[in-house]
């Protein structure tokens, strides 16, 4: 097998379940024009997120790391009419590039973006008593996902269905003296998230147009 056939699988899967309209093409094609990094969730992951977020029936989710609002406007799709998704980023300059393609998607109504640090928001909610997310993607930076994690759980309830991003970072995970953060991130992650006896877990590894990564899904027992 060669990255080759993995991009031309992805890209026949994705033109059979997961063509982008113009709006997500845009989405895309915004971050490059604003300087905004590529590292959204491929068209796959998305329509992945989104068949997720219908599978749990979400008319709230929670989202860490909004970028330009592309894995958002896949999951606020899932969404009913009356549905709400909370989409916190830290960047500002981030958060307006991704409310202009959220409110081009004609999601802007169900999308609340937050801007600030994730901890400070997700602590805010859980004293503000706020009700449990049915669905929480965290893509936010990779250092504290063991924190995120844990507050998660904090504003989850029986069933709540969790997914962290990026959590093999091409297999770097392997290694156990990589001294990439991001990675050393993640390893102390997947170790918790396996301990973790508030939750059923495993990790799907991701192949395709992105490198080699996997998502991380956990319910809530
Ligand atoms: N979910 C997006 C991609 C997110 S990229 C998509 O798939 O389309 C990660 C985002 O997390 C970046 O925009 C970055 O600015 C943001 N971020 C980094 N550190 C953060 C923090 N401490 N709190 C909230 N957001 C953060
Ligand atoms: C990075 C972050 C992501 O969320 C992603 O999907 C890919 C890369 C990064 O920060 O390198
Ligand atoms: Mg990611």
């Amino acid at each position: 097998m060669n990255p080759e056939l993995f991009e031309k699988v992805d890209h026949y899967i994705s033109d059979l379940f997961a063509v982008e309209d113009k709006v997500l093409t845009s989405t895309i094609s915004s971050l490059h024009d604003e300087g905004l990094p590529q590292i959204s969730v491929s068209a796959n992951q998305g329509k992945f997120l989104q068949v997720l977020a219908t599978l749990c029936n979400a008319k709230r989710i929670l989202e860490l790391g909004t970028l330009g609002g592309y894995s958002t406007i896949w999951l606020a799709r899932a969404l009913p009419q009356n549905g709400k998704l909370l989409t916190v980023e830290l960047e500002a300059a981030h958060a307006a590039v991704a409310q202009k393609n959220i409110d081009a998607a004609g999601v802007g109504d169900k999308v609340q973006i937050v801007t600030g640090k994730a901890v400070e928001i997700l602590e805010e909610l859980i004293a503000g008593r706020e009700d449990p997310f049915d669905f929480i993607f965290i893509d936010a930076d990779k250092p504290p996902y063991t924190e995120y994690f844990g507050l998660a759980l904090q504003l989850s309830r029986k069933g709540t269905l969790i997914i962290c991003d990026n959590v093999i970072r091409e297999g770097k995970v392997l290694d156990e003296t990589c001294e990439d953060e991001m990675v050393q991130g993640v390893q102390r992650f997947n170790r918790m998230l396996s301990k973790n006896n508030e939750v059923t877990a495993i990790i799907l590894p991701t192949v395709g147009v992105k490198e080699f990564d996997g998502m991380a899904i956990a319910v809530v027992k």
